[in-house]
């Protein structure tokens, strides 16, 4: 099998896979990012969500091949418990979240939003999140924490 080049969280990595093998089960099962989850694996549920070259896209069911030479943003790329995120931190303060197994894509989805948009309504907050799916119905809150970090990245906290 030929190995194949990806950048993942700013660092280059090469993995040998066959080059249709999901983006997520490389992540996962290779690289050992296990934050990004496997949810519905047919594209559906958004939480497989990470960032290729700033866009958010669902791993489950991108082959590793496409991403080629392509930036890949993971959750675990995003901050450190350290240095966290405002997202993070916006998140953990309006206790935004339940069982937390959405959270990874929906983290680095709002990432995406807030980098284009700093500003955006809670209108243009839900359309962004509309193909994350969160079972535990933490929507309001999650709303909440978006506009929270929008706030503080504007404030000048943006890490
Ligand atoms: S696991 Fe990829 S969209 Fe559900
Ligand atoms: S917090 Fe449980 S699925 Fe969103």
């Amino acid at each position: 099998m030929p190995a194949i080049s990806l950048t993942v969280n700013g660092q280059p990595v090469a993995v040998t896979a066959d080059p249709d093998t999901p983006l997520l089960d490389v992540l996962r099962n290779h690289l050992g990012l296990v934050g990004t989850k496997f949810g519905c694996g047919l594209e559906q549920c958004g939480c497989c969500m990470v960032l290729v070259d700033g866009n958010p896209e669902k791993s489950c069911g991108k082959a590793v091949s496409t991403v080629t030479g392509k930036a890949i943003l993971t959750i675990e790329g995003l901050g450190t418990p350290e240095r966290p995120h405002p997202l993070q931190r916006a998140f953990l303060h309006e206790q935004a979240g339940q069982c937390g197994y959405c959270l990874p894509g929906i983290l680095v989805t709002a990432k995406a939003l807030l980098d284009r948009n700093p500003a955006p309504s809670r209108s243009e907050i839900a359309r962004a999140l509309d193909d994350n799916i969160c079972r535990c119905g933490s929507h309001a809150r999650i709303l909440r924490a978006v506009e929270r970090a929008a706030a503080a990245i504007r404030a000048g906290g943006s890490r």
